[in-house]
């Protein structure tokens, strides 16, 4: 049975006015594609949303978890413990295990979907080099008790926000609050540059290495004289222009990218709301009775809308599936990633045969639970069928 989508996970994410800029753009006298002035731009205005001091514009969000993991390494070549959520995006883990450190997996906190804090706090240990925590569908991931624990054992905090652009802890922007973050605009994110993603620090070296990491390991892509001058000094036979610091990768992106960001940016604070609003109304009229509604919604920013059975069944399951199908509403099973990651072949031969099971929030989403479409586009009145819908299954 193929039913023609008629409630999809994201509608017109992509405006006239984004593919007018950038045909003016190209209109233009010569004008330059790849990384340039407008990268540059983007890379300041969200600096400036953000509210810190360094961003570094790559070619996607798994790149800036890529990048974040390659810095880490550059601190710690021996390797060591990272702490990971196991309800994420693949990339979360695979560039921990890329850069040769071991990910240590902590179940999450039903009410957050992001890794319990507690739990968290009793891993830390000698081996531990960072904590790179998830904020999963929207939701706010840190505490306080996180944080300040965190900052004692001066163990550092990587963020990633791929999915939940404008969420606060407190009155701070997610991704402001840890020592590096990570953010995606592909499409049905918050927002798009089609294929895009940024990489955030406070931390002066880390955005040093951030540049030349992006650009093949070259020292010319630092900004920073005394930075650059280091290596040049140091290195008197290398011709300037071609001195690669590290074994490091091709993550840029285009000025096309950025001038969609660009625009997209001056949208991004509105449709969160949008998003904030459409979440409030979902939890309203979806039935508590069947589906889990207790979320910590402070400062959340909604992704999508996560449809979790309150209670393991799965004869419901299937018929929920049925329903969804049959009348057209777009689904992901599994919430974030598709669920469990520690159940994919790539950790095969990394963990343990069944160490998935010692994850039981995890386990839960993995079978009971979903996602579906929450966008600023969607009307209430979409919200209110598809509701109806959900709430008919029996
Ligand atoms: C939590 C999380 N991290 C990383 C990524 C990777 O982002 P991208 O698809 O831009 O590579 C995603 C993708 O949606 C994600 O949800």
């Amino acid at each position: 049975m193929k039913k023609k989508i008629q409630f999809p996970l994201m509608r017109n994410n992509i405006l006239r006015e984004d593919l007018d800029k950038i045909i003016r753009y190209l209109k233009g006298n010569d004008p330059i594609l790849t990384n340039g002035k407008k990268v540059r731009e983007f890379e300041d205005k969200w600096s400036k949303w953000l509210g810190i001091k360094y961003s570094v514009f790559v070619n996607s969000g798994s790149s800036a978890n890529l990048l974040s993991m390659a810095i880490l390494k550059t601190k710690f070549p021996e390797g060591g413990e990272v702490i990971v959520p196991p309800l994420t995006w693949v990339s979360d883990i695979s560039s921990v295990i890329q850069n040769g450190f071991k990910p240590i997996f902590i179940d999450i906190n039903p009410k957050t979907l992001a890794i319990d804090s507690k739990k968290t706090i009793s891993k830390i240990n000698k081996k531990t080099r960072c904590i790179f925590l998830t904020h999963v569908q929207g939701f706010n991931g840190l505490t306080d008790e996180l944080l300040n624990e965190a900052k004692k054992k001066k163990i550092p905090i990587i963020e990633d926000v791929c999915e939940s652009h404008g969420a606060k802890h407190k009155n701070k922007k997610l991704g402001s609050l840890g020592w590096i973050s990570n953010f995606s605009f592909y499409y049905a994110h918050h927002m798009t540059t089609i294929e895009g993603g940024m990489f955030c620090t406070n931390d002066k070296i880390a955005y040093q290495k951030a540049r030349l990491l992006r650009s093949h390991g070259m020292v010319r892509e630092s900004d920073d004289k005394k930075f650059k001058n280091q290596y040049i000094k140091k290195y008197p036979n290398l011709n300037p222009d071609f001195i690669f610091a590290f074994p490091a990768y091709n993550l840029r992106n285009t000025e096309i990218a950025a001038i969609m960001g660009i625009s997209q940016l001056k949208r991004l604070d509105k449709n969160i709301y949008k998003r904030t609003q459409n979440l409030k109304y979902f939890l309203k009229k979806i039935d508590p009775e069947i589906y889990y509604t207790d979320f910590d919604l402070r400062g959340s920013s909604n992704y999508a809308f996560n449809l979790i059975l309150k209670k393991p069944n799965k004869v419901f399951v299937k018929k929920l599936i049925y329903k969804m199908k049959k009348n057209g509403i777009e689904f992901r099973r599994g919430s974030a990633g598709g669920g469990n990651q520690i159940r994919q072949p790539y950790l095969e031969k990394i963990v343990s045969k069944k160490l998935h099971k010692n994850f039981p929030n995890v386990e839960h989403i993995h079978y009971y639970g979903f996602y579906i479409g929450n966008f600023p586009d969607i009307k209430k009145k979409e919200i209110d069928k598809i509701c109806s819908i959900l709430n008919s299954v029996n």
